[in-house]
């Protein structure tokens, strides 16, 4: 029987935590802010950006929210970003995504100002991960990181193994896992023998979108295992990329789906949101 690797519960721990941050900076007259941008109103990202405002007001950080129409164009867009890069009263800045077609995303999120881009989605937020320096870490990635060792297993030495390299998941994961003093191999479609690297990881992190790709033939007896996928199935029920039911008899941990990587992402957005703060002093 794996250990079921409980995210609500981390990320539960890791609000309360920001939560305490807050309440002694609102001591010393400093207030934090998120402002949110929502462009459109696509469904899924109106639950997400609807659950950022909710995190947001149980930690004690003002979110000022933005909610703008689907027609509204780049320069408009563009616009309220550099006004928001110079407010006093704003220290992050995330843009909800996908941005409706038209609306050049790479351009968007090169516009946010790095002091204030707490989804770390910003070059210069991602060389600094590369090199060591200080800066906002990608969210999912770096709550991985929190779920694996507040769950106890450390990293440095461990063979871990990441499937997927997206700018956002894997490559960012990849990093963080070095920082720890990982042995990092990163796999990608294009990997030959998937199956016989991903065997090697004492802790496998999948990204690849996929659902269900995972199972126990991928994974060594004994390993910590983190499922970032989500997918909702036909049947309505939600599931990992990786096949639970599958893996949990050889792992010695694994994250569920949902209640695993998913409520990892706010709660670290929430810590970035109090991070800024340091990083704008
Ligand atoms: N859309 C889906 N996930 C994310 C995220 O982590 N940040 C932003 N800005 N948009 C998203």
């Amino acid at each position: 029987m794996a250990k079921i690797i409980d995210g609500k519960l981390i990320s539960q721990q890791i609000k309360d935590e920001v939560k305490d941050k807050v309440a002694k900076l609102s001591e010393q007259g400093v207030t934090v802010s998120l402002a949110v941008i929502q462009v459109g109103n696509d469904p899924a990202s109106s639950v997400y950006v609807r659950n950022k405002k909710k995190a947001c007001e149980y930690c004690g950080i003002v979110s000022l929210a933005y909610e703008l129409p689907e027609e509204t164009t780049e320069d408009e867009l563009l616009a309220l970003i550099d006004e928001l890069n110079n407010r006093k009263d704003c220290n992050g800045i995330l843009v909800q995504l996908p941005l409706p077609k038209g609306i050049d995303e790479e351009k968007v999120l090169d516009a946010i100002s790095p002091l204030k881009d707490v989804d770390g989605f910003h070059p210069m937020n991602v060389g600094a991960l590369s090199i060591g320096k200080p800066g906002f870490l990608s969210c999912t990635p770096a709550g991985v990181i929190e779920l694996i060792k507040r769950s106890g297993y450390s990293i440095e030495g461990k063979e871990c193994v990441v499937i997927g390299r997206s700018n956002i998941v894997g490559k960012p994961m990849a990093m963080l896992l070095l920082r720890e003093n990982g042995t990092v191999t990163v796999t990608h479609s294009k990997t030959a023998d998937l199956k016989a690297v991903a065997k090697r990881a004492d802790i496998l992190v999948v990204a690849i979108g996929k659902p269900k790709m995972i199972d126990a033939s991928y994974v060594k007896d004994g390993a910590v295992v983190i499922d970032v996928g989500i997918h909702r199935m036909d049947n309505g029920k939600l599931c990992g990329d990786v096949d639970y039911d599958s893996v949990e008899p050889v792992a010695e941990a694994i994250t569920p789906v949902p209640g695993g990587v998913g409520p990892m992402t706010i709660a670290m957005l929430m810590n970035n949101c109090v991070t800024s703060v340091d990083l704008q002093k």
